[in-house]
């Protein structure tokens, strides 16, 4: 009976967590689709831009419907003991109306870039030279690119907003796959890298099932490892490194995990491989790379027109490639065995372990009776 009521008590308590978040970023994108529209009228530009009609994408009550799979899956990885019941770490209700506001300001600059096909703003005298040509890119045509604290500061509602309010759902896809290698080890003694951690929201909840394990968010945006310091403050042994996932400044077989979440659709061909290289060079043998991004050209055919239209309406000038990229190749040029895809919603989940054994297991012996259980993670 009890365990009954703790049931109902977990998925009440994520109910109440999950669903006016999502209704709140659903809200967000009928408001922003809603004034692109105002613009395009007041413009005079009815019909003119907007999706070719041979296109299909997915309707509102299919993306619907798949974001409930994904909010499942999301719901029995909690109720399975794989993570506890996530906290989003939002902050008030003031500051998510200061954040709001920082996004509808930006929309008429994203509607201007948009409409005239402008991305080169960040690429500019101060700019210039200081990060590799590829990144100084109006990326989402957003103000700023990654080079700005206001940029910084919106880009969570941005991401929110583009999935609906299911961002960190997606991202929580792979704590599981990291669990599989961090079982029955001390946490204190292994660590986790995640490059191009942005505002650090993945590794936030990476803390929440090992508080105890040392990180390292890597990126190369000063304004958003800021941000990501400052947001990953409550928690302990997290630093951040300044610099390009290209040549990662750590030494070879050093890391136990490797993540990197909704990066690689940024990164052109050549520097997607170069990328790769590096993580398999800074893992130890036995560890594992955990990539999260888009899905891929055929993952989900009724969304293939949905893949092409994304980087016209946002500017993403290297994810035609991404969309067809075989990362399984890639992974085993760079020495790593593939081990799986699944889909999470419009994302999918990429993993891939550096062949050898893992060190350090805590001996069986020394195991408490809930060895295997979320506890003994912590
Ligand atoms: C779309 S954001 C993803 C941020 C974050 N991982 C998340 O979950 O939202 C891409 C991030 O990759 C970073 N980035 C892009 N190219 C990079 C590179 N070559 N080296 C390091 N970081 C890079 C950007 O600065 C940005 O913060």
């Amino acid at each position: 009976m009890s365990s009954l009521l703790s049931a109902i008590a977990v998925r009440l308590a994520y109910g109440a967590t999950q669903l006016p978040r999502i209704a709140w970023y659903v809200g967000h994108g009928f408001a922003m689709r809603r004034l692109a529209e105002s613009a395009r009228q007041r413009a005079g530009e009815v019909g003119r831009r907007h999706q070719p009609t041979n296109v299909h994408v997915p309707d509102r009550m299919q993306i619907y419907a798949d974001m409930a799979v994904l909010l499942r899956q999301d719901l029995a990885n909690l109720e399975a003991g794989l993570y506890p019941l996530p906290a989003d770490h939002d902050g008030s209700f003031f500051n998510l109306l200061q954040r709001s506001r920082l996004f509808f300001e930006d929309l008429p600059e994203i509607h201007r870039r948009r409409e005239r096909g402008g991305h080169g703003e960040v690429l500019n005298e101060h700019t210039v030279g200081k990060r590799p040509h590829y990144y100084l890119q109006n990326f989402h045509f957003q103000s700023g690119g990654w080079m700005t604290d206001e940029s910084a500061k919106r880009y969570d509602t941005q991401v929110e907003v583009l999935f609906n309010g299911t961002a960190n759902a997606i991202r929580r896809q792979a704590l599981p796959q990291l669990r599989e290698v961090f079982a029955r080890r001390d946490q204190r003694k292994l660590r986790l890298l995640d490059i191009g951690c942005g505002t650090g929201r993945f590794l936030d909840q990476v803390k929440q099932v090992w508080p105890r394990l040392p990180c390292i968010g890597l990126d190369l945006s000063e304004p958003y490892i800021g941000y990501a310091r400052q947001h990953l403050r409550r928690w302990a042994v997290t630093s951040f490194l300044l610099a390009n996932a290209e040549a990662i400044p750590i030494a070879d077989a050093s890391c136990d995990a490797v993540t990197s979440i909704f990066m690689f659709h940024e990164l052109p061909p050549g520097v997607r491989r170069t990328v790769f290289r590096e993580c398999a060079r800074v893992l130890k043998p036995g560890g594992r790379f955990v990539l999260v991004d888009s899905v891929q050209r055929g993952d989900r055919p009724d969304y293939d027109g949905l893949l092409d239209l994304f980087p016209r309406n946002y500017h993403e000038p290297y994810y035609s490639t991404y969309i067809t990229e075989n990362f399984e190749e890639i992974g085993r040029a760079s020495g790593l065995t593939h081990l799986r895809n699944f889909n999470a919603f419009v994302s999918k989940v990429m993993v891939f372990d550096k062949p050898g054994s893992r060190a350090s297991l805590v001996p069986k012996s020394s195991q408490g009776p809930k060895a295997l259980g979320l506890a003994s993670l912590r």
